[in-house]
């Protein structure tokens, strides 16, 4: 068997079956976005608990954490963002159902490995993680090595929309913001080939709102931020029926994520991109969203 290593090696080189694992302009532009990204809004955060998420927070924020001294203020700040940021994936991972120990998952888009590492820790399943970054599945290795869970919590060099895992492999399948880089479509056939009968998807995703009509200009500040294309509400439901998977739980979250973006906006570690999530939220033009789907295709 190829021990963790050789498999990189060999996944480096080609992905899988051959075939290159970025396959458009557009994929090897969002590669080497993830690739370069050093944002200390994610490094800083993830060094609190060593768990990197690349995604947003969920939760009401303390608002003493603005109140202390300078030097403990922006330490606190970014602990208490990190909490939240944890309370986000905890609240994927509570729409998975049953999880047995020797239930393989995938983290699809799976960034440093945070919501992996948490997974794998709540069920004590295995996971396996999918980016198209090079850097960040390296980092997401060292990551588990450390953790003694490398046996269990796997990442690798390959394309969500053609991951080359077994068919029916997969008990629960979930991509935290990632959705936005694909087409829904492609994406939702590659889940419905890895899910058995009654397996299920979790998505926490943002989306355009269908009833404003198109990207907004904010939505648009957000989909030029991280050479991204959000996509609307309604092609999500779509694109989730016609390839056999139907709802269970629909979560607006956009009020539980605004005071994450408030408190970000104050940080030492905002971006940039903070006012235009704001504005987006608070026009209405955009939804943070959890979506969780039973796979009842065959
Ligand atoms: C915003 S990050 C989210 C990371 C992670 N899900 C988290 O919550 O921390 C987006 C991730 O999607 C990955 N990604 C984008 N397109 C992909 C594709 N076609 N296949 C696999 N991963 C992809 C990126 O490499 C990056 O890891």
């Amino acid at each position: 068997m190829a021990t963790v290593n050789q498999e990189a090696a060999a996944e480096a080189k080609t992905g899988m079956a051959g075939q290159p694992v970025l396959r458009s302009a557009f994929q090897r532009s969002v590669a080497a976005y993830w690739n370069a990204e050093q944002d200390p809004v994610n490094i800083r955060l993830g060094e609190v608990d060593g768990l990197f998420h690349h995604h947003y927070g969920i939760g009401d924020y303390d608002p003493a954490v603005l109140d202390g001294p300078k030097d403990l203020r922006e330490q606190a700040i970014i602990t208490e963002m990190h909490r939240l940021e944890s309370a986000q994936a905890e609240l994927l991972l509570d729409h998975f159902g049953p999880v047995a120990g020797d239930d393989y998952l995938l983290d699809a888009g799976s960034g440093r490995g945070g919501t992996s590492f948490m997974a794998s820790q709540r069920f004590g399943c295995h996971v396996d993680g999918v980016s198209i970054s090079e850097t960040q599945v390296e980092f997401a290795r060292a990551q588990a090595e450390q953790r003694g869970v490398a046996d269990r919590v796997r990442f690798h060099f390959r394309n969500m929309l053609d991951t080359g895992l077994p068919a029916k492999s997969r008990q629960v399948i979930w991509t935290n913001e990632t959705t936005m880089y694909v087409d829904l479509g492609d994406l939702y056939r590659e889940f419905a080939r890895l899910l058995p009968n009654g397996g299920r998807y979790v998505c926490i995703t943002g989306c355009y709102n269908d009833l404003t009509g198109g990207r907004s200009r904010a939505v648009s500040q957000i989909d030029q931020h991280y050479t991204c294309n959000i996509h609307s509400r309604g092609r999500y439901f779509k694109a989730l029926a016609e390839s056999g998977f139907v709802p269970i739980s629909v979560i607006d979250l956009t009020p539980d994520t605004i005071p994450y973006w408030e408190l970000r906006a104050q940080s030492s570690v905002a971006t940039g991109i903070e006012h235009a999530f704001l504005t987006a939220y608070r026009e209405g033009s955009f939804h943070y969203l959890l979506i969780a789907a039973d796979y009842v295709g065959r």
